[in-house]
């Protein structure tokens, strides 16, 4: 039985590497997952794939159902989420196609819904959310970048923005006086509700292209959809190590 998911992010609709082994639709209470969970192989693993943007990548990051899509890998039964998820890169050494596992989030967003606790409640829940990546899946993911001979940047920021557009270069000169390292569009609710479930989730956030104000001229985005092109070889290389790697470091 599958215990490990992977929601795909831009550029990640599908994974090559693995053979379908069958296809579920799931209605939840929140509504409609962005698509069907994808069953499969993964180097003789059995995996949980959905593209958080849907199938055909038509879904805004501000319009992404993330309790649906949460709540249906919850109730498949998966407990671990690896998070692919394309950024902006705002500190100067996270550029173009550098593969970067978040540690920190800052959440910009606004209006998604953003926690399952609030309604039907028994007492009011504040979840802690003092480490918002489950320390085991980072652990893992360094654990499979070593094993691939691929190169990563262990910790970083995150910083969520509404979308869906990109931001002012203001914009992110305020993020990085706030501490951001990298921009994205997806990581919040995702990686709260992910909590909130007790799903061990981490990210493995894309960089794919420097952020606003970073670079000369407008992002553009066939340089975008390039830049992950390229990358998303070596990120599926880097999943098929990590579900075959082990890490002893547990969380607290
Ligand atoms: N900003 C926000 N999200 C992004 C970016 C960006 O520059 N690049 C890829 N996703």
């Amino acid at each position: 039985m599958a215990e490990l998911a992977i929601l795909g992010g831009t550029g990640l609709t599908s994974l090559h590497n693995m053979d379908i082994i069958r296809r579920e639709v799931m209605h939840t209470p929140y509504g409609e997952p962005s698509g069907a969970l994808t069953y499969g192989n993964l180097c003789g693993n059995e995996v949980v794939f959905l593209a958080r943007h849907g199938y055909g990548h038509t879904i805004p990051p501000h319009m992404v159902n993330y309790r649906a899509n949460l709540w249906a890998l919850k109730h498949a039964g998966i407990t671990r989420v690896i998070s692919i998820c394309a950024v902006g890169g705002i500190r100067s050494d996270i550029a173009p196609r550098s593969l970067v596992i978040p540690d920190q989030v800052i959440d910009y967003t606004w209006s998604r819904h953003h926690t399952f606790f609030e309604k039907d409640l028994t007492q009011v829940t504040h979840i802690d959310f003092t480490r918002p990546y489950c320390e085991e899946m980072r652990c893992a993911l360094a654990a499979g970048a070593a094993s691939a001979g691929i190169d990563i940047i262990q910790g970083g920021t995150y910083g969520a923005t509404q979308g869906p557009r990109l931001e002012s270069a203001a914009e992110i000169d305020r993020m990085e006086r706030d501490g951001c390292d990298m921009v994205g569009m997806s990581g919040m609710p995702e990686a709260v509700l992910a909590k909130e479930l007790d799903l061990c989730y981490a990210a493995c956030a894309v960089c794919a292209n420097r952020a606003a104000g970073r670079s000369d001229g407008a992002i553009e985005m066939s340089e975008i959809e390039a830049t992950l092109e390229d990358s998303m070889a070596r990120v599926r290389l880097l999943l098929e190590h990590t579900i075959t790697s082990t890490c002893r470091q547990r969380e607290d």
